[in-house]
């Protein structure tokens, strides 16, 4: 026998020795742990889909900027088609816990589905950051210290609606959307804001999610006579509603206004139909700061896709996440310190920077924008600042 050929035999015993006395077996455990496990639970099929995948794609861009690393290790990721079906939430969230064993939940874009997550979240205790659904429990009255938000609250776009459309002369309006958590407080937003501002809401209408038969509703609004419509709808469904809207000839006559996520992602989509919209929201293409360019123009070379608020917040929770792991030097069982520092952390994002709440959702301005040539153009900030009113949540 060879030297060589005898040494790897020796060396080969010692490590079959070292694995049966269990000596190795640390090792091998924490070579497997050594990835911080992160888990996406977002819709990739139905109305949303095309939300989860920008969600997404922001988010493994900013952690690629990175070197692909969260407080120096490296990321193993999971992932669960939600389907933004409410009912499955509970499972779908515990299948990431229980049986992926995530230390980080990013999930999800349906606020219904949201409220499974939240429940798994509050039960077990996993880092839970939601990169979309606004429903406002999650940051209000159950808000939790392992649940953050980098989104938005359902009410804060259309908090700044209201006297945006009463300042154009549009004193009454009709109210239109899906009914369920994120259109009802959606609906919580512009009531407030708009008959704060002299408004007059002539008319509430709604239909299931995610249907998108909206004649009977159209012709509603029709008989009704408003200066204006205002919605909450997003993903397949805003340009069906915005091309039907069209087709019904009431864009003539009335001015259609909305939550901005009418008009994200969907403007091809839309064609004609989005032309002259107006909308309020935390984002803009259109925002001219050399941090927005620079991210479109990456976004677009690393996907061939343009970005939208969905993108922008799938890349802001991971920088939110980025900024907490390297605070704790990647040890994310050090829960005080990484909720602290996610607490404290400000976020150069392209939508300008934000900071978090007492209880963990986005502080951040709210653009007035406009489509103009197929572009959400900003015309003007509709409100600075904005804040949801959470009152702030202790660590249990
Ligand atoms: C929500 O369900 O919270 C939701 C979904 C899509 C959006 C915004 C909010 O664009």
């Amino acid at each position: 026998m060879t030297t060589s050929r005898r040494v790897l035999l020796q060396r080969g015993a010692a490590i079959v020795g070292a694995a049966s006395t269990g000596l190795l077996l640390p090792q091998i455990a924490r070579a497997q742990s050594d990835k911080v496990r992160v888990g996406f639970m977002l819709p990739y099929t139905g109305a949303f889909a095309p939300l989860g995948v920008a969600i997404e794609n922001g988010f493994r861009m900013a952690l690629n900027e990175q070197g692909g690393k969260l407080g120096g290790r490296e990321v193993e990721f999971f992932k669960v088609d939600d389907e933004s079906n409410p009912p499955k939430g509970v499972e779908n969230a515990t299948r990431l816990v229980q049986r992926d064993k995530v230390d980080v939940l990013v999930g999800t874009v349906h606020s219904g589905v949201q409220l499974g997550i939240h429940k798994v979240a509050r039960d077990t205790g996993v880092l839970n950051l939601i990169p979309n659904a606004g429903v406002h429990i999650a940051t209000r009255a159950q808000c939790a210290p392992n649940v953050f938000r980098t989104s938005f609250s359902n009410s804060q776009p259309t908090l700044a609606l209201g006297k945006a459309m009463v300042d154009r002369g549009h004193k009454r309006a009709v109210w239109i959307t899906w009914s369920y958590a994120a259109g009802d407080e959606a609906f919580e937003g512009f009531e407030q804001s708009y008959t704060a501002a002299g408004g007059t809401i002539l008319k509430k209408l709604s239909l299931p999610f995610p249907n998108v038969e909206f004649q009977a509703l159209l012709a509603e609004i029709a008989a009704a006579k408003p200066d204006a419509v205002a919605c909450f709808f997003a993903g397949g469904g805003a340009p069906k509603f915005m091309r039907d809207f069209a087709a019904a000839g009431l864009n003539k006559n009335i001015q259609l206004y909305g939550s901005g996520f009418l008009t994200e992602g969907v403007l091809h989509a839309a064609g004609e139909a989005a032309e002259g919209v107006i909308t309020t929201l935390h984002y803009s293409d259109s925002l001219d700061t050399p941090r927005n360019k620079k991210f479109r123009l990456d976004y677009a070379k690393n996907f061939r896709l343009q970005p939208d608020v969905y993108a922008v917040q799938g890349y802001d929770t991971a920088q939110l996440l980025v900024q907490g792991a390297n605070a704790v030097k990647g040890d994310l069982s050090n829960k005080r310190a990484l909720y602290a520092a996610m607490q404290g952390a400000t976020i150069d994002s392209p939508r300008g920077r934000w900071t978090m709440s007492k209880a963990n959702n986005p502080i951040q301005d709210i653009y007035l924008r406009r489509v103009e040539k197929g572009e959400n153009k900003v015309i003007g900030v509709a409100a600075k600042a904005v804040a949801d009113p959470g009152t702030g949540c202790r660590m249990g």
